[in-house]
This record gives C-alpha cells, structure tokens and sequence, in this order.
C-alpha cells in the first residue's frame, strides 16, 4: 500500500480534475476527451474509448477514442440480455475476458482482443444505463488491481454524470422546442380566428364593408408608430378587429339603416360597446386589453362618449388608440348617407379634434406614418394599400399633415424634422 501511495494521490488529483471538468458543462465533446485523457493519464492505461449509450437504437456510441485505431467499431450494439445484465452489474469493472458469455463481448471479441480491451465498465446512472466505459493495457502490462478498478468506477461515474447531464439537457432542449412549436401553433389560430371574426362582423354591416379588418390594420400601424413590442402590436390590432363585436347583436336593420338612425334605434346601437365587452371577457385572450377597447372605444378626452363618458386618463390607453383608428375608417369610408371625407379634411379633423377627442400623441404618430409612407421614407405602402392611391395623393396632403404635426407638437424634434421635410 505504501509504495502505491503516490499513485493513488495522482489519481484522486485526476479524479478532483475530472469533477470540475464535468462541473463545467460548456463544451460536452471537449469534457469527455479530457475525462479519458485525465482517466488514463493516471493510471497508465494504454488505450481506451468512452461512449454514449442510445436506448432507442441500443447502441453504445463512441464519443472519445485514444489509441484503438481506425478499425475499432465506432457504434457498438447491445441487445436485451446485454442491456440486462449491465444493469444488474451496476457500475462496476467487468472483465473482458471473462465475460465471454454475454453476447456483447462475443460479437465484438476480435476487435477488443487487437486492441487488448482488458475492462468494460457500464455506466450506470439513476439505475440507466448512460455509456460504457472501455479500456484496454497498462503500461506496465500488469493486471488491473482491485483498487485500480475503484478508482476507474469512481472516474466512470463522474463522466456517467456528466453524459446523463447532457442527456437530459437535450430533452429539455426538446421539450422546450416542443412548447414554442406548440405555442406558435395556437398563437396562429388565436390570430386566424380574431381575423375570420372580423370578417364575420364585417358581413353584417353591408355599408361599411371591411370596417373591422380595417380599423385592426390602423390600430397595428398606430401600435409600430408607437414602437410597441410585437406582442403588444399584436395585440392592439386584435383589439381594432374585435372592437365591435358587439354590433353582432345589433338588429341588422339598424346598422344597415340607409339613413340617420333616430334616438331609440341609436340608444340600441350605442349598446354594443358593453355587448362587446361581455362577449370578449368570456374568452380568456392573450392580451389582457382586449374586452376594454370594445368597452371603450367610443369614449372621448373631453367626456362626451358613450357608455361612461369617461375623461381622458380614465379611458384605457388601447381604447384610446382604436378609436382613433375607428374614427379615421368612418371618415375615410363611405357611409349609406354620407360620402367619404377628402384627406385634408379629415387631417384638420384630425387636428381640430386633438385633446378633444383624441389623444394629441395618438394623432401626431398616425400622421406621422401616413407622412412617412407620403414621402417615400419607407417601403411600406400600407395606408396606400388601405385608402387607394387617389385618395393618398390628394394635393397638399403632405403640407396639410405637417401644418397638423407643427400645430400639435410645436418644440418636439419630430415636428423640426415634418417642418423642414415640408418646407422642401
Ligand atoms: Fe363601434
Ligand atoms: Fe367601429
């Protein structure tokens, strides 16, 4: 015992080496090379392999080699009785040689017999069978001693660790990549269905065809000028396509009415905010804010809309941002007893309704998009897209829009910039 003493502090040096090599998970590959590199280091074995074990295709896998060759099979098959008796050996030597009957060390007999595999040492983890330990001579030529072996079994499980860590790593990896999968999926059906229920409520009003569809792509464009996060882009268009929902239980004779509707069919249309609200709580969406711009979408700043007449910040900010994009449609669409408004027009709406109706920051963004995409300062040709080419190429819409901007947003760098770009 004496003189094997300063091997067995080299080894345990190995073995503390190898713990915190399995300790730091960055490079897998990099973690078993050095195991076996450490493992043979200090005892003097010659040659050896480490592998992974596959429990689907019942495979060892080799994923570090020294010494064995380019012949050595690189993928090792197990089969049942094999995997069985491993699994009572736990991780423990077992000795090439004498271990001729299980049919593992007979099938592969000639290769481990060139290379001089001496020991096979399963590497169990969590009663699993995680990889395979194969080593072959010492230096020495000697046999393996008893406590050799220990300090090999004690090394097996720091890389049977290590691989069982990796392993189950890529499971999570996958499991995760199995959720967003799965999340994209419901995501693209929640938006799918808000889309097909625009179009749904869109049908009913044969007037204001596409009003819904609409006043979500407003809603998305205010929500971009606003540099919104995707999320909440996605959801204030999902608010704009569901705000009238509640129009769904509006006689259609009301909404369809070829003329100004009176005060008692007016009262039963006023009433689709709340309707929407009650049906859009119902459902749980992934935006929060949803039911409350169907609730609020007609209130205004100054208090005078329907149905709270709810003052400025009382009023949800997303409601705030599609009754903009609601208003804009109805002014910018033609309506059974009124023509659509001219887009100077509505830009000194716009303007003059500023802190009354709309939230001022609200007006200055959408304007400011529909200046951009006049001015060809994006690719975008959305608001083009939406109001015909005609319509956006009216004269003096450009000067119009940044006369609006100036009024609204005097010391802002965003109106020096409108005003020099107008003044071209
Ligand atoms: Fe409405
Ligand atoms: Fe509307």
């Amino acid at each position: 015992m004496i003189e094997q003493s300063p091997k067995l502090i080299h080894a345990f040096g190995a073995l503390a080496e190898l713990g915190q090599e399995v300790a730091n998970k960055n490079n897998f590959q990099e973690t078993i090379r050095t195991s076996l590199h450490l493992l043979s280091g200090a005892l003097g074995i010659m040659r050896g392999g480490v592998a992974r074990y596959s429990r689907y295709a019942r495979e060892m896998n080799m994923l570090a080699i020294r010494g064995l060759g380019d012949e050595f099979p690189l993928s090792l098959s197990v089969c049942v009785e094999d995997e069985r008796q491993f699994l009572t050996n736990g991780l423990n030597a077992i000795d090439a040689h004498a271990a001729r009957v299980l049919p593992f060390f007979q099938v592969y007999a000639a290769s481990f017999e060139r290379r001089h595999i001496e020991l096979f040492i399963p590497l169990i983890i969590r009663d699993e069978i995680v990889g395979g330990l194969f080593l072959g001579e010492k230096a020495t030529g000697e046999p393996y001693s008893s406590y050799e072996k220990e300090i090999i079994c004690a090394m097996g499980r720091h890389i049977g660790v290590a691989i069982s860590q990796r392993n189950l790593l890529a499971e999570i990896e996958r499991h995760s990549e199995e959720n967003r999968r799965l999340f994209e999926d419901l995501r693209r059906t929640y938006a799918d269905t808000v889309k097909a229920f625009a179009t749904a409520i869109d049908c009913k009003d044969k007037y204001t065809e596409g009003h819904s569809v609409r006043v979500g792509k407003y809603t998305e464009l205010i929500a971009r000028e606003l540099e919104w996060s995707p999320e909440q882009i996605e959801g204030a268009a999902t608010a704009g396509y569901l705000h009238d929902v509640g129009k769904l239980t509006v006689e259609r004779k009301i909404i369809n009415a070829p003329y100004r509707i009176n005060a008692k069919e007016s009262a039963e249309l006023n009433k689709h905010p709340s309707v929407g609200y009650e049906i859009l709580q119902a459902i749980h969406h992934p935006f929060t804010d949803v039911p409350l711009a169907a609730k609020y979408h007609h209130e205004r700043l100054d208090g005078r809309g329907y149905p709270d007449g709810l003052y400025d910040r009382e009023i949800p900010y997303i409601a705030k941002v599609v009754n903009l994009a609601d208003s804009f449609d109805a002014m910018t669409t033609d309506r059974p007893y009124k023509a659509r408004r001219a887009a100077i027009d509505v830009v000194d709406d716009l303007r003059r309704n500023a802190g009354k109706q709309f939230a001022p920051e609200l007006v200055i963004a959408f304007l400011r998009g529909v200046l951009r995409e006049l001015k060809s300062e994006t690719k975008d040709r959305r608001f083009r897209r939406l109001l015909g080419r005609e319509y956006m190429e009216a004269e003096g819409l450009a000067p119009a829009i940044t006369g609006a901007l100036n009024e609204l947003a005097p010391t802002s760098s965003l109106t020096y910039i409108a005003a020099r770009s107008g003044s071209e």
